[in-house]
């Protein structure tokens, strides 16, 4: 049974939408990742449905490509029973010059009531949040946050090593252009983890000191002892320039091998959003190896979008 797992409204005071990581509570982030882990048990059942969202409808509309988190968000509805629509820019009339506001209305005249917006330009979920009146989920606003990849991350991370307070935490790689990177930031120092990054010095925003981070100038300083080490993606549709000389330049200085791997904990969890550039951010070996968990973090990203989408609608008086 799900219903009755969130406990009251009192519990999830800013969840209207989930625009971001940023400013969430510490019990806010906890009852989520608790409820993810309900809805995990739903998925390991021989039937993986339950009727929570029942005669709800639920709209995607990605306006940049998407593999794990169009689909996740889908499957996680699908689970919960809601109605689901799903738009893509290119086969939307976005590519007739239709504005994002005039498709998210004319999406919203059919009734949905959740509507999950990826967009290339940061802000545009909450853009579309004070236009409509369903409840609004960043799937990623360009390099702002990308909120439920967050979670997943400190959901996979908590069930694998038991918790997140205190553990050191590595983000390496294309930081400036993350919103993976922002959102799992202000998630782990929420919850008392301390977080390294390391990359490209023109990857590197100004400025980090004051988000509660450790810059370090070399990947080998981010992986000692660390407990994870989460790889990013280089961003290169967001780079108004090259920022490294070369892929070949990038893998010898900040790329994950099996060598540079032997200085973290034992117990080391490696970690990536996808899709991963094999070779470039990361060896094969270590993408597949036992201390990956790449592919748990997509298994979980469904976990966890069904208790975002779960506690939306109940937020709104939507869930049965
Ligand atoms: N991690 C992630 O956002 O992947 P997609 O771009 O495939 O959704």
């Amino acid at each position: 049974m799900i219903d009755g797992a969130v406990r009251s409204e009192a519990e999830f005071p800013a969840l209207q939408h989930l625009l971001g990581l940023e400013g969430l509570t510490r019990g806010e982030i906890s009852s989520i990742l608790d409820l993810s882990t309900r809805m995990k048990e739903i998925g390991e059942r021989p039937l993986k449905k339950v009727p929570s969202l029942r005669g709800k409808t639920v709209c995607t509309l990605f306006v940049e490509a998407s593999t794990r988190t169009r689909t996740s968000f889908e499957v996680a509805a699908k689970r919960l029973s809601a109605d689901t629509m799903s738009l893509t820019a290119s086969a939307s009339s976005l590519t007739k010059g239709e504005t994002l506001l005039d498709t998210a209305k004319n999406l919203e005249a059919m009734g949905p009531d959740i509507i999950i917006l990826r967009h290339s330009a940061a802000g545009a979920p909450h853009f579309l949040a004070r236009h409509v009146r369903a409840a609004v989920v960043n799937a990623g606003d360009g390099r702002h946050e990308h909120p439920t990849q967050g979670l997943l991350d400190l959901f996979t991370i908590r069930e694998r090593l038991g918790r997140l307070e205190g553990l050191e935490v590595a983000i390496v790689g294309d930081v400036a252009n993350s919103r993976v990177a922002r959102s799992n930031i202000f998630a782990l120092r929420t919850m008392g983890a301390k977080v390294r990054l390391s990359g490209p010095a023109t990857m590197m925003p100004p400025g980090l000191e004051a988000l509660g981070v450790t810059p370090c100038r070399r990947i080998e300083e981010a992986i000692d002892g660390a407990d994870v080490v989460m790889m990013l993606r280089i961003q290169k549709e967001r780079m108004g320039s090259d920022l490294f000389p070369s892929d070949r330049e990038y893998f010898r200085c900040f790329g994950l091998t099996r060598e540079r791997l032997k200085r973290a904990r034992p117990h080391v969890l490696v970690m990536h959003p996808g899709p991963i550039n094999r070779g470039v951010e990361i060896t094969p070996d270590v993408a597949d190896g036992p201390e990956s968990v790449i592919l748990e973090q997509v298994t979980n990203g469904v976990a966890v979008r069904m208790a975002v989408l779960y506690v939306l609608a109940h937020r709104q008086g939507r869930a049965s």
